[in-house]
């Protein structure tokens, strides 16, 4: 079990990186960058409102809170939609950076006190709310339009030649599905419980698809020919108009692209971000390819065939380094193809964790002998058939993700007509 010393530590680094990222005048965090995002403090107000009920209220609603109850219902994601939050009488910045202050103060008291193993992991479902919550905040600062508020990103270890386009072999066989608490205390209910799958052989790509490849699609006439999508792809295609990646500017003919802000050249080996499920569908069987299972994704990016076990991360059990993968969101961008070899998998795929989301075929389900934890509606609402709508899982995490909350098995979703998130494409090829 993590020491309530690292727990605190990784508080702390998830708030200054929240309170970083609303570092700005109050009209500015006010602001509706898009309807799909929130304006940044309703963000604010919202994590701290979720750490107030997780680890001061055991919970339940019912107990009386910091805020009076008409206010704290404007910071449930289930009452108000994203695109209707800037209309609400929100909290104004400065209340609610002291609202979050003082429960932060008093959650440190709380960790001071905590025992179980179920207290502690109440830290940590909060530790990861918090950085999800980091993240959609940069995917709404992405999506600003005016002058630059934000920097274009730490440096990167350079990219490999002659990896891109290249593909591993995963030979069939079973292989451990998921964790247990007792492996992995902090992983969340969606992630639970392991168990043993079959898997087909199957080629995955050892690299995620880069710009440069998705440059071929679209000059070979990919965004036009119906051939390469699905019946939905292709209306969505039409009625959205794309014709290139989002931000790249002028549907690609201008040849560079705007990341928070800034205009710059395409990369050629950075894997293409800010596609939509229907695309990276499309890309694939243009590539005489397909998508990977979420499963076929777990077992090349944790399973070692030799040991017979599971890797705690796919280069082994070291934790996460700027070595071995682009997390945190310093970057600001993933890392080009081939960078990090020392973090590849035992099956020799790298960049698993870290750069850009990938897409998988897989709707959200949840693992046989599924049960919910204390944040009931973090999953149950969103898998197939609760009637919550259309999702696609999404693995391995972008460069935005905090190194603390992400894991082979750590499973994201999101609709498949959505890309404004850092999300991007691995193929896979049946053998
Ligand atoms: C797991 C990223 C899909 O943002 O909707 C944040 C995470 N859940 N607050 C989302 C989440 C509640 C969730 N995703
Ligand atoms: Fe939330």
């Amino acid at each position: 079990m993590t020491s309530p010393e690292v727990l605190a530590r990784e508080l702390t680094q998830a708030r200054e990186r929240t309170l970083a990222l609303v570092d700005f005048d109050d009209a500015e965090l006010h602001r509706q960058y898009d309807p799909l995002m929130s304006p940044l403090v309703w963000d604010l107000a919202h994590i701290g409102q979720q750490e107030e009920l997780w680890l001061l209220r055991d919970g339940n609603p019912d107990r009386p809170g910091m805020l009076a109850p008409d206010v704290e219902r404007l910071y449930d994601a289930f009452v108000h939609s994203r695109a209707s939050r800037f209309g609400l009488p929100l909290l104004p910045p400065t209340d609610a950076r002291a609202y979050c202050r003082t429960v932060r103060d008093r959650a440190l008291d709380a960790l001071g006190a905590a025992r179980t193993e179920d207290e502690l992991f109440r830290f940590g479902l909060v530790i990861s709310h918090e950085n999800q919550h980091d993240e959609t905040m940069l995917q709404a600062l992405n999506l600003r339009s005016g002058a630059p508020i934000l920097g274009t990103g730490g440096p990167l270890p350079a990219g490999r030649p002659g990896v891109a386009g290249t593909a591993v072999p995963v030979p069939a066989g079973p292989f451990t599905l998921g964790v247990n608490a007792s492996d992995e205390p902090y992983s969340l209910d969606n992630e639970r419980p392991a168990h043993t799958v079959h898997v087909d052989a199957f080629r995955i790509g050892r690299v995620p698809v880069t710009n440069a490849e998705w440059r071929g699609f679209i000059d070979d006439g990919g965004y036009r020919d119906p051939r390469w999508w699905s019946a939905r792809g292709w209306e969505h295609r039409e009625r959205a108009g794309l014709v290139a990646p989002q931000f790249w500017d002028d549907g690609a003919l201008a040849g560079t692209r705007t990341r928070f802000g800034h205009v710059e050249e395409i990369p050629a080996d950075e894997p293409v971000q800010h596609v939509t499920f229907f695309e990276a569908q499309a890309y694939a069987a243009w590539a005489g390819a397909r998508l990977p299972t979420e499963i076929e994704w777990e077992k090349a990016c944790a399973w070692d065939p030799a040991l017979r076990e599971r890797r705690r991360f796919p280069w082994g059990s070291a934790p996460p380094t700027p070595e071995v993968v682009n997390l945190g969101g310093q970057a600001m961008r993933p890392a080009p193809v081939g960078a990090y070899p020392a973090g590849a998998s035992a099956y020799g795929a790298e960049q698993m964790l870290g750069d850009v989301w990938e897409w998988t075929t897989s709707a959200l389900r949840p693992w046989p002998g599924f049960r919910p934890m204390i944040y009931d509606r973090y999953s149950e609402p969103f898998f197939e058939g609760s009637g919550a709508g259309d999702y696609r899982v999404l693995r391995g995490g972008s460069w935005a993700v905090a190194a603390s909350i992400v894991r082979p098995s750590f499973r994201n979703w999101d609709h498949p007509i959505r890309r404004q998130i850092f999300s991007g494409v691995r193929l896979a090829w049946d053998v």
